[in-house]
Order: structure tokens, then C-alpha cells, then sequence
């Protein structure tokens, strides 16, 4: 493998700021689908399309063509999440560089280190399997083009296996398959208290504080328990089998390094009488990721805010379903607040949650693929993180690999996320091992 060269691709490919969730990236999206285009053209995909938006469009491939072969689907994203906080990166977000064996960049986990792992690994010379692609430039926003695209179009994910790399190893040296993502709900919840904002001093005692009843009306949603207060919330949570929550005991996990190592914080929070893994892969969530309104400027002003806004998002479980949930907490929103107040819930996106079945002798191929490049097979983990569009992929009935090449310290969204070159390496390996078990099948 000629590393270097491979190190330059890469690294041409996370220097373009794909940001999905902001506008101003458009163009630089629609770069990094050109940039996917290119490489599937390399490869030798005979149709290679942009699908369902000139900013944000669904790479398309068909090919190469291996007559008698499996089919398999490869999906990925070339969109990554904003970089802030800036001054947090050690170096620039969109100027890879590589340290101690780590290549940090926006995107070089997630996902666009994996996606380049899964078509390096393919031989043009020598394909072994008819390759379909789908790499999508929205992931990080809700998929809506490509859900839209496979609503007109469910034939795209037709073929004998779907592979996904988008996740990570449980731990090092344990590769994973995933049977269950989260899904996810996430939603604007805003709150007026009058008409514009009002003098502190001359209203302060008397006249409502949107900061404050939007501070109050989301702990009442949850409790210092970490409960979430919406009404029904739990009612179509599936717990785990006796089974699935032994085999988790079993797994390369420790809550005190999940801690010190992970969070490096000074203590986890949610449900106790829960497992730290039940509660990051079985239960859902309620999570504020910032408020916005009144005065937050350098300096001091003294004034009583009209109106606050907090992001927040739910991530659910099976059996949870993301229309059940938008109305639960709309409702619950509604009866929480007190008359003086206008509160209203806009949705931005949202995505149900996964469940996948790996008894598809697929997943085996998986197994001995990691097995003979890694020295360990895939254990089944499920993921706290969610893939929008899995459940559509799912649809045509093909089995949906879910796994990965990440470490689990990567720092997904954070900063200085990073990949580790020898997870890179290994992946590829990997993947090209995959590639010819699958393509000594003839039945699948
Ligand atoms: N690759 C992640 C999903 C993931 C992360 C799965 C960690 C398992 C473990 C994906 O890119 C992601 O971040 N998805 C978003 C989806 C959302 C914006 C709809 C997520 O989970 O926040
Ligand atoms: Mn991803
Ligand atoms: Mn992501």
C-alpha cells in the first residue's frame, strides 16, 4: 500500500469544509460530492449521478460489474458537522495533520476516513463483487435528500448486502457490528413573555423572564434524576434481553475509564439504577445543546429578555417511534408552561430508530474479514449515535452491516477529532478482505 499517497488523498478530500448544517458550506458540499464522484469514476462505476440537490446531492454509482457476483450496497457521507469551537483544535479543523500515528481533521472518523477506506479498498482490476453506492451529503442534517430520493426511487437499495462504516470499535483491538442505532428527535422549543424586551430595573419584579421560564420549563422536562418528564416517553421502551445485557458485561467496557478517559468529567449523571451501556445504548434521551436569546454580549446590559430558545434533542430506542415522540413532546411542552407564556416546538429533523438482524451469513464474512486482518471477529454492540436513513436502506430486505473502523475516542463533532493511521490501514484490509469473501459467494 503506498501510504503516503493514500495519506494525500485523504487529506485532500476532509480539506473541503463540507459542512452540511450551514448554508454558507453549500458550495464546499457540493465539492466533496465532486471529490466522491471522481473517486467512484476511478473505481469504475459506469453511472455515476448527483441525486436530489445541486448543493447536497446523493453520489450515485453503479459498477464495476462482476456478472454472477453478489451485489453490495456501499453507504457513506461526505458531510461533516460544524468545527466549532475553533480555538479548542490543536490545528485547524480543515488543515489535516498528522500526530503520533493520528491523522486530526473534521471528518477524518466521520465519516469521510471510513468512506475512503471502503472504496480504496476496492481492486478496479479486480472488483470481486457489483458495487452500488449511495454516499450521501446531508447525514449530519436528517438525510432528507436522500430519503426523499429512496421514496421515488426504493429500487436504489436493492442488492444482496449493505455495508455501512460510519461507527467505531467497541474498544481497541475490538472490532463491532451493530444490531440497534438510536434514533433521534430534534426540535426548537421557544418561549415568549411579551412583546419586546423590557428595562430590568423598571419591570424587573413584575414582568416575566423568557430565560428564566425557558430555564424552568426545561428541568421540568427532566429531573435532576435524569428522568425525562414527557408523558409516555417510556412507555414503548423495549429493555434489552437477560441475554444482551450479560453479553454487554462481557465487552472491553469500564465505567471508571468511560469517565476519567472518555468524558474527563467528574462524575456520569442519568439513570443509576441503570448500566452506564443500557443507558448509552438502551434508553432514550433528552439533551439541551444550547440556548439562544437575550443578552449575552461582552459587557453588561440590564434587561428582561422577550423571548429564549433552546435546541434540544431526544435520541430513542426501540420500539420509540419519531412521529410518537414529536407530539409527546409538543404536548408535554404545552401543559408545562404557565399562562403567562407562549411556548411553541418547531421540528428541525428527525430519524427512527434501527434494528437489524445479523443472522445474514454476510455478517459472518464480516467476522472472519476483521478476524483474519485484526485477529479478532466483530462483537455485536448496539450504538448510541444515529444514521438517519438506515431503516430505509433496510427496506428492500438486504442486510444492513453496521460497523466500523473508529476508535471509540475519536471525538465525533468535537474537536481535534481524529483517526488513528493503523485503524485507517487495517480498514482498508479489512474491507478488501470483506470484498473477496463476499465475492466467492454465488448464493446469497
Ligand atoms: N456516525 C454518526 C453516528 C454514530 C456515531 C453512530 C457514533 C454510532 C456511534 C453519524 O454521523 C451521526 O453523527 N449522526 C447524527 C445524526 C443526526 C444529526 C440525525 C447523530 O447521531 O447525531
Ligand atoms: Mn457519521
Ligand atoms: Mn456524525
Amino acid at each position: 500500500m503506498d501510504q503516503e499517497r493514500l495519506l494525500r488523498e485523504l487529506s485532500e478530500f476532509l480539506r473541503i469544509p463540507s459542512v452540511s448544517t450551514l448554508p454558507a458550506h453549500n458550495q464546499d458540499c457540493r465539492a466533496a460530492a465532486e471529490w466522491v464522484a471522481a473517486e467512484l469514476r476511478r473505481i469504475g462505476c459506469h453511472d455515476v449521478a448527483f441525486l436530489g440537490s445541486d448543493t447536497h446531492p446523493v453520489v450515485w454509482g453503479q459498477g464495476p460489474d462482476v456478472p454472477g457476483a453478489p451485489t453490495l450496497l456501499i453507504y457513506g457521507h461526505y458531510d461533516v458537522q460544524p468545527p466549532d469551537p475553533l480555538a479548542e483544535w490543536t490545528t485547524p479543523p480543515f488543515e489535516p495533520a498528522v500526530r503520533d500515528g493520528k491523522l486530526f481533521g473534521r471528518g477524518s472518523a466521520d465519516d469521510k476516513g471510513q468512506v475512503f477506506c471502503l472504496l480504496k479498498a476496492i481492486n478496479p482490476a479486480n472488483p470481486r463483487v457489483n458495487f452500488r453506492f449511495l454516499i450521501e451529503g446531508e447525514e449530519e442534517f436528517g438525510s432528507k435528500v436522500l430519503f426523499d430520493l429512496l421514496k421515488r426511487e426504493p429500487q436504489r437499495v436493492r442488492a444482496d448486502a449493505a455495508l455501512v462504516a460510519d461507527m467505531s470499535y467497541v474498544a481497541p483491538g475490538w472490532p463491532a457490528v451493530y444490531t440497534k442505532l438510536r434514533g433521534l428527535c430534534y426540535a426548537e422549543i421557544t418561549v415568549r413573555t411579551s412583546k419586546t424586551d423590557l428595562h430590568s430595573g423598571e419591570y424587573g419584579g413584575a414582568a416575566p423572564n423568557a430565560h428564566e421560564e425557558l430555564a424552568r420549563l426545561l428541568a421540568r422536562l427532566k429531573g435532576e434524576d435524569g428522568k425525562v418528564n414527557i408523558p409516555g416517553f417510556y412507555t414503548a421502551v423495549k429493555r434489552p434481553s437477560k441475554a444482551e445485557l450479560a453479553a454487554w458485561k462481557r465487552l472491553p467496557f469500564n465505567e471508571k475509564d468511560f469517565l476519567q478517559k472518555r468524558v474527563q468529567g467528574k462524575g456520569l449523571v442519568g439513570l443509576k439504577k441503570y448500566s452506564v451501556l443500557e443507558r448509552l445504548w438502551a434508553l432514550p434521551t433528552f439533551e439541551i445543546h444550547g440556548i439562544l436569546g437575550g443578552f449575552t454580549g461582552e459587557g453588561a446590559k440590564t434587561v428582561i429578555p422577550a423571548e429564549a430558545t433552546a435546541k434540544v434533542s431526544m435520541r430513542l430506542v426501540p420500539n420509540q417511534k419519531l412521529a410518537t415522540v414529536e407530539r409527546q413532546l409538543a404536548a408535554a411542552v404545552k401543559r408545562v408552561a404557565p399562562k403567562h407564556v407562549t411556548a411553541s416546538v418547531r421540528f428541525l429533523h428527525g430519524a427512527n430508530p434501527a434494528q437489524i438482524k445479523i443472522d445474514h451469513p454476510a455478517f459472518q464474512l464480516l467476522d472472519q474479514a476483521f478476524k483474519q486482518v485484526t485477529g479478532r471477529g466483530t462483537v455485536p454492540a448496539r450504538a448510541g449515535g444515529s444514521i438517519p436513513v438506515v431503516p430505509a436502506l433496510a427496506s428492500a430486505g438486504a442486510p444492513v452491516i453496521l460497523t466500523g473502523i473508529g476508535l471509540p475516542d475519536d471525538r465525533l463533532h468535537a474537536p481535534n477529532e481524529k483517526l488513528d493511521l493503523q485503524q485507517l490501514w487495517d480498514g482498508i484490509d479489512v474491507f478488501r478482505r470483506f470484498y473477496e469473501l463476499l465475492g466467492g459467494q454465488r448464493h446469497m
